[in-house]
């Protein structure tokens, strides 16, 4: 499996950020970005939490299922305990949402401002345990980068997207 350079991506990101970009543009770009750079994988895109349920935002991919409930699926699942998901298997995965059913293996990373779970980012692989550890470690910074330029950019952060 090819490793991906997701330093290399980062400062790709920190310089797409670098401006007074709109929390659309930068998660729009965010996605672009981590899509092209990350090999092996069908679907990658961005879910928003409002109020109790999460909705479909950037993306690149397949149409996805365009509304979660908090709590239900593997994205639902992570922003409810704002922990990393990394699933080897999405049919082993009990409530597991499947939008495209191609898609094997799923990582899901919650992005979380100021201690808030504002969203995820769901990447998905038509290959069973395309992710290690390192694309999650990868991930998980890259969304801390989101992250830190959506609070940057918008002060104070009270909507995303
Ligand atoms: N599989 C996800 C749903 C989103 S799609 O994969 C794009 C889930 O179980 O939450």
């Amino acid at each position: 499996m090819m490793s991906v350079d997701y330093e290399m991506l980062a400062r790709q990101f920190d310089a797409l950020a670098d401006g007074d970009e709109h929390p659309l543009a930068l998660s729009a770009n965010f996605v672009a970005l981590l899509y092209a750079g990350i090999p092996e994988i069908n679907w990658l895109g961005l879910y928003i939490l409002r109020g109790a349920e999460l909705v479909l935002g950037p993306f690149q991919g397949l149409p996805a299922c365009s509304r979660i409930p908090v709590g239900q699926g593997v994205c639902g699942t992570a922003i409810e305990t704002k922990q990393t998901l990394r699933v080897a298997d999405v049919h082993e995965f009990a409530g597991h949402i499947a939008c495209d059913p191609l898609s094997k293996s799923e990582l899901v990373v919650p992005l979380v401002s100021a201690g808030q779970a504002i969203g995820v980012l769901d990447i998905d692989s038509p290959m069973e345990a395309r992710f290690t550890a390192a694309d999650q470690a990868g991930a998980e910074k890259l969304c801390e980068r989101l992250v830190a330029a959506l609070e940057k950019n918008q002060q104070p952060m009270k909507e995303f997207i």
